[in-house]
């Protein structure tokens, strides 16, 4: 596990989950960002945001898939307050993430055109911290078929709040970056979405 994550004396951190639309820590800047390499997947379970010990909720996690890109949101972190934000982060991601350093692209626009496989124009590189949750960590739950994903979101709530909700918000604010990303827009759509969720 790698702790670095940082160019030119600032820590970046590249949220592609709950941490595109709620970051909840200090920082200076984002912008939206991508990594090559990785794919986002609704395959870690969730037993202390999305869904209790016995329920898990499903949230994502990455898997690498060498043809893709991951779009989402980097933080720019001021260095002094880098430890700190660290060890929030890894309190409230405890459910099975752990850091990995990757180089990331963020893009010199804020809604810059996107998709899963294509990459922006105008980017810059720079090295960043990701939270992955592996296969090896306990609450991993793997592929299943989108329509049994959807049923166990549909079903699970926990203590950060409904699952669909995690869904929903991670949808728009891709949609709002003007990301694609085919797993999260097909998984809203099988979940019935409410006015006003
Ligand atoms: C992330 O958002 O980058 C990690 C996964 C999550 O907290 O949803």
């Amino acid at each position: 596990m790698a702790a670095s994550g940082s160019s030119n004396g600032a820590l970046w951190i590249f949220g592609y989950g709950s941490l595109v639309w709620r970051p909840d820590f200090p920082h200076r800047e984002s912008r939206p960002a991508w990594i090559r390499g990785f794919a986002r997947r609704f395959w870690q379970g969730s037993t202390d945001h999305r869904g209790v010990p016995g329920a898990p909720g499903r949230v994502v996690t990455l898997v690498r898939e060498p043809a893709r890109a991951c779009w989402g949101r980097a933080y720019r972190v001021e260095s002094d307050a880098a430890g700190a934000v660290l060890a929030g982060l890894d309190q409230r991601e405890k459910g099975g993430y752990e850091r990995l350093e990757v180089e990331l692209n963020l893009a010199v626009s804020a809604t810059p055109s996107m998709s899963p496989t294509r990459t922006a124009r105008g980017s810059e590189r720079a090295a960043g911290l990701v939270y992955v949750a592996t296969e090896r960590n306990p609450n991993y739950l793997g592929a299943a078929p989108l329509e049994q994903v959807a049923a166990q979101v549909r079903a699970s709530r926990g203590p950060s709040g409904d699952n669909p909700e995690y869904v929903f918000r991670l949808a728009d604010a891709l949609r709002e970056m003007g990301a694609e990303d085919e797993h999260v827009f097909a998984l809203e759509a099988l979940l019935e979405r409410r006015v006003g969720a």
